[in-house]
């Protein structure tokens, strides 16, 4: 039914034109939605630089972007900032060419491919280091969460308006998060070679500078929201690598990049999380919640959802104190392999009484394609690859900076609750 549709819509768009071609129609598309990743040493696995690179994937490339799964974008709703998304017309466009027969066009109409620069693309860092020693990553077996200490030189205390990572192994490195230790932990675990270190880095507080995800672009901090850097602290790499069939060896870099400016304010961090998690073998359906009740009015500037393998569904929504609820993320199909945090395109104004709420929604059948049992087991709450999280963090600034302490102490009963529940529940 869905493919005579298809050549339906195909057919009828063809009647009222010429068919799109590679070079006028479908090159503007690649080279805007695809090539940042799909070009030569970046995370995809081939380039979409040129009309031959297309045309021999054409049929996998309308089936992947008319489901959806290339761009890959997580979030249904509501848009951020960054979004690869492809629009309705760009994906009809993409569909139509390939019934066409993927034809190429006048090569002399093709738009130039995107070069990438092979530097930082905000320019010369102030201090740019890198991991110790390449580290060797096998051809197979499971993925790998490895914590890389970067000591730093004593310095006076900076502060950091943005960082960048670049990947020595794009093949290999699914993402990569900075941190800043302040305890020497990580610098007496790493004896050269790092550490494994899934969920968190294995110290506390993990003070997070920012990460790397496929596609995504270096994201300077807001406006007097630079992260300061301590003084004593060491960089902490945590590096998610995915075996590739070959040997591999990656030694990533970082860059960052410091201001004059003192932060005069920091986002708040309104964690809805629950370690409340235990899932049947076989359960399709198992619902984690956690809400929070604003006190004061906010300005939410983002969210980053967090679960493992057998989350489906993430769904953050605001009940304003007038009843009027306001989707703050959904997520249809979570993937723990593309893990992002969004930003919103304007920041989402919650006045006091607002009640924010968390929905994730867990599949622990066989029927979940990313289900890593087979046969499915029960699945608890924790910090392993195996176990399950669920977490979905509110970046939020008090629309009043005096209501600050308020906000926060109201997050310190909150955080008092969540702990004398887990009390309550093991007796
Ligand atoms: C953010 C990076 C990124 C972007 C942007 C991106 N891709 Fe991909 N693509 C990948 C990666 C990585 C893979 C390998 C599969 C995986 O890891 O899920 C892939 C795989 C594919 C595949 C193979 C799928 C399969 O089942 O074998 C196709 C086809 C594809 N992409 C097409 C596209 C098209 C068309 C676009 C633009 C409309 C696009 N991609 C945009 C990263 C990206």
């Amino acid at each position: 039914m869905r493919t005579a549709a298809f050549v339906f819509v195909a057919v009828a768009a063809w009647a009222n034109g010429p068919a799109p071609t590679f070079s006028r129609d479908v090159a503007p598309i690649l080279y805007q939605h695809c090539a940042q990743c799909h070009h030569a040493g970046a995370v995809a696995p081939f380039p979409l630089l040129t009309f031959r690179d297309a045309s021999k994937r054409a049929p996998l490339i309308a089936a992947v972007t008319a489901r959806r799964f290339m761009p890959p974008w997580l979030p249904s709703a509501p848009h951020f900032q960054g979004e690869r998304r492809l629009s309705a017309a760009e994906i009809a466009t993409l569909q139509q060419w390939v019934s066409a027969g993927a034809p190429q066009g006048d090569p002399s109409a093709a738009p130039l491919p995107p070069a990438f620069a092979s530097g930082w693309p905000l320019g010369p860092p102030g201090l740019e280091a890198a991991m110790r020693q390449p580290f060797e990553i096998p051809a197979d077996g499971p993925d790998r969460y490895r914590c890389f200490a970067i000591p730093l030189a004593r310095a006076p205390q900076r502060y950091v308006r943005a960082i960048d990572i670049q990947p020595g192994n794009t093949r290999a490195v699914h993402h990569a998060l900075l941190f800043q230790d302040v305890t020497g932990e990580a610098r007496r675990r790493d004896t050269g070679g790092g550490y494994p270190c899934f969920g968190t880095p294995g110290f506390l507080p993990a003070r997070g500078l920012g990460g790397w995800t496929p596609g995504k672009q270096p994201v300077p901090s807001l406006p007097g929201m630079a992260e300061t850097l301590d003084p004593g602290a060491d960089l902490v790499l945590q590096v998610h690598y995915h075996p590739t069939g070959k040997p591999e060896t990656d030694r990533t870099r970082v860059a960052l990049y410091f201001t004059q400016e003192k932060p005069r304010q920091h986002l708040t961090d309104v964690p809805l999380t629950s370690n409340r998690i235990d899932i049947p073998a076989g359960e399709r359906s198992y619902k984690v919640t956690d809400h929070f009740t604003l006190p004061v009015d906010v300005d939410v500037f983002g969210v980053i959802p967090h679960a493992h393998y057998i989350c489906r569904d993430m769904l953050g929504t605001a009940i304003l104190p007038n009843g009027a609820r306001r989707m703050l993320i959904h997520i249809p199909d979570w993937n723990f392999n593309w893990q992002d945090q969004y930003r919103y395109r304007t920041p989402v104004r919650l006045p006091a009484g607002t009640r924010v709420e968390m929905e994730f929604t867990y599949d622990n059948s066989e029927n979940n394609p990313r289900n890593p049992n087979h046969p499915p087991r029960r699945v608890q709450y924790g910090a392993a690859s195996t176990d399950e999280m669920a977490g979905l963090h509110l970046e939020v600034l008090p629309v009043r900076a005096s209501d600050q302490d308020e906000l926060g102490q109201a997050l310190w009963g909150k955080m008092m609750r969540m702990l004398g529940g887990g009390i309550y529940r093991r007796q």
